[in-house]
């Protein structure tokens, strides 16, 4: 086999992880379940759970991937756990299905940047939105926007991932920032400001705790944790970084556009008079499609949205896409090329259900987010934990000299409070599953 490719950069390796990290999750998802969620106590609960297990996880998927230096399923032959191979192959299923409906969305987006230039959906949004989502259009563009994703992946981690990444990231903060000063000067902005985070002091706390098991949702799947993301990632490091100062960056960069994002998007909606509704992809697009039709500068405001969402979509689909294409290159010695537009072949027709029925997207995104990730985040988090903490450890301190003491801390988080927790958060997905598979039955 061919040597193994690396990292051009570190600041590369930095800007294609956070890339994978921020994307539709932030853009949408996060705004919406938070001002669903009781605003500020959301953030709270969020902010905890980002830090004391968004934090480790990600830790423990970086030292298996720079110990290893392989793929996620390769990676436990590699340190003679071929056990423990089924985290690896729960991650990849994984990423099937999640890329296959993720690529659905993202074809959503193409058709809004195309209708935002056009005005296509002005006159009525919601009736645009039917047309765009399900059916011919939603295929099509589904096939165009994994047709982007693979043509990255296929040309590799230092001419595709990683030069993407660096421009596509960094465009993503400034089009938000932008978007976020100009929703500042719009009428409606501290009503849409005191929507998106404003507590109510006397549940604050109490709020926090409820909500925990929807912020751990929240955490993982925007960090892209539980499917070997990070795992693939690292194991493309040369051994002189420090992982920790690499993490805290990511998580850093991750919730800011999470939050700028909701700065955006709700002064646009109150300057209108809109009713943010009860989230989900639907009313996001329809919701924010009205807005652009009225706002001043409208048509060209929403462009600017739709390429930021664009970006930040890509470069989180094309790292789901490294994920299977790492290991079945390396595992069955296929070329890159072939085997990438292969695999994406597949998982676009895996999606094709997700294209013609709305809940069966739900459905996939219930089962891939609420049992997959969090399945395969679990038994990570017990790998690391129990049957790998002396190794973790040893890598963990490479780099970062003086941490043993965090590093035990680290651990010890992994071993019982995470370990309860997911399980928690697990059982719930389960019954969520059932219920949203029942939906399309
Ligand atoms: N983190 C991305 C987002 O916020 C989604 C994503 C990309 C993802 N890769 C992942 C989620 C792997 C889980 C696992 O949109």
């Amino acid at each position: 086999m061919s040597v193994r490719e690396t990292w051009a950069t570190r600041i590369g390796f930095i800007l294609v992880a956070t890339g994978s990290a921020v994307g539709l999750g932030n853009i949408w998802r996060f705004p919406f379940l938070t001002a669903e969620s009781g605003g500020a106590a959301f953030l709270i609960a969020y902010l905890i759970l980002i830090v004391s297990v968004g934090l480790p996880l990600i830790l423990a998927e970086f030292v298996i991937g720079r110990r290893t230096k392989r793929n996620v399923v390769g990676a436990f032959d590699e340190l003679g756990r071929s056990n423990w191979k089924i985290v690896g192959g729960i991650g990849a299923l994984a990423g099937f299905v999640i890329l296959s409906y993720y690529s659905v969305v993202g074809g959503w987006v193409i058709q809004y940047i195309i209708a935002s230039i056009t005005g296509a959906y002005t006159s009525d949004p919601a009736a645009y939105f039917e047309t765009a989502s399900v059916g011919t259009n939603a295929v099509v563009f589904d096939a165009l926007f994994m047709g982007f994703v693979a043509g990255i992946v296929a040309l590799g981690i230092r001419n595709g991932l990683e030069r993407a990444a660096k421009f596509m990231v960094p465009s993503v903060v400034v089009l938000l920032i932008v978007l976020s000063v100009y929703g500042a000067t719009l009428d409606g902005s501290g009503a849409g400001y005191a929507f998106y985070l404003s507590p109510d002091p006397a549940t604050l706390v109490s709020d926090a705790i409820g909500l925990l098991p929807d912020a751990a949702g929240q955490a993982f799947f925007t960090l892209s944790l539980g499917m070997g993301v990070m795992i693939t990632y690292a194991s493309y490091l040369g051994e002189d970084r420090s992982l920790l100062n690499d993490s805290l960056l990511i998580l850093v960069v991750d919730t800011f556009i999470a939050l700028l994002a909701g700065l955006a998007i709700f002064p646009f909606l109150f300057a209108e008079g809109i009713d943010p509704g009860t989230g989900g992809p639907g009313t996001v697009f329809v919701a924010l499609g009205t807005a652009f039709a009225e706002l001043p500068a409208g048509q060209l405001v929403g462009t600017v949205f739709y390429i930021a969402l664009f970006m930040a979509a890509l470069t989180s689909a094309f790292s789901i896409l490294e994920v299977i294409v790492a290991y079945v290159t390396e595992t069955f010695g296929f070329e890159r090329k072939p085997a990438t537009v292969g695999i994406a072949g597949v998982i676009f027709l895996i999606g094709i259900p997700t294209a013609l029925d709305i809940n069966v997207l739900n459905a996939y995104d219930v089962l891939a987010n609420q049992v997959l990730l969090i399945g395969g985040g679990l038994l990570l988090a017990i790998f690391v934990g129990w049957f790998f903490a002396g190794e973790a450890l040893e890598e963990f301190t490479t780099g970062s000299d003086g941490l043993e003491g965090l590093g035990t801390v680290w651990i010890w988080l992994l071993r019982i409070p995470i370990t309860v927790l997911l399980l928690y958060v697990l059982y719930n997905g389960v019954l969520a599953t059932t219920e949203a598979v029942t939906a399309v039955l």
